[in-house]
């Protein structure tokens, strides 16, 4: 099926497929990245990530600065999200959430921990067709295309294994490879090799989108 790409969405128009992405409750946000984002960043969370280039803090400030407005609307003020030891951002107690940015975007969701949301994982990704190398390293026997091709099917996997794994890494504590996690982008249904089932929602419209969440 082919898929036309849409090639400057609005900051809106991605933040808005993001939240028909999930469940009820789920805060979103997309801010285009701009130089200069890394002074969104709180002192905190700008020690927390020290190491990492100008353009890299530029991005987690832009994720930031979408998080913290984010954070607001569910009456935490000024709360700083740092970067844990292994990347994952440490959300404030009751809160999940998760961050993602491609070369131009960046793009949150957060919301009220509770028993249908327990963790959540996004990802963005550029409508470009996966390359045949990653297709062979992303896409396994255990995957489901429906009736998608490899090239834009198989970005969407990608994002959606991306996003499965940022929603499952919070209560497993697991790094895992992309065959360590198995999608059926028809059904919307995702599994992972420590046996925890998710949900993700995948769109290729305005941007290539997912977004996995534990019910
Ligand atoms: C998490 C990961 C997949 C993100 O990939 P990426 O393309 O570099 O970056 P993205 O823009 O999609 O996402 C970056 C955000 O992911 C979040 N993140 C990073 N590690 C995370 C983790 N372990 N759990 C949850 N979220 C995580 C962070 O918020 C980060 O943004 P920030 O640094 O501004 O806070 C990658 O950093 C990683 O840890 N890879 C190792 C495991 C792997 O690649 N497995 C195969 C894919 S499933």
């Amino acid at each position: 099926m082919a898929i036309q790409p849409d090639s400057a969405p609005s900051e809106l128009a991605v933040a808005e497929a993001l939240k028909a992405l999930g469940p009820p409750g789920l805060l979103t946000g997309c801010r285009r990245i701009r130089g200069g984002d890394e002074q969104f960043l709180l002192p905190a969370e700008r020690d927390s990530m020290a190491t990492r280039d100008r353009k890299a803090r530029a991005a987690s400030g832009a994720g930031r600065r979408i998080v913290h407005e984010l954070l607001r609307r569910l009456r935490c003020e000024d709360v700083a999200v740092l970067r844990g030891p292994l990347g994952s951002p440490m959300w404030p107690p009751g809160i999940v959430g998760s961050i993602a940015h491609d070369e131009e975007l960046a793009v949150a969701a957060v919301a009220m921990r509770s028993p249908s949301v327990r963790s959540v994982g996004v990802d963005v990704e550029p409508m470009l067709p996966l390359p045949p190398d990653l297709r062979a390293v992303v896409i396994t026997s255990h995957d489901r295309l429906g009736n998608l091709d490899q090239g834009i099917g198989g970005r969407l996997l990608f994002a959606a294994k991306e996003a499965v794994y940022k929603a499952s890494f919070p209560l497993d504590g697991r790094m895992l490879e992309f065959d360590d996690i198995s999608v059926d982008l028809k059904s919307g249904e995702a599994a992972t090799s420590s046996g925890r089932r998710l949900l993700v929602r995948c769109t290729a419209r305005p941007r290539i989108l997912a977004l996995a969440y534990t019910p």
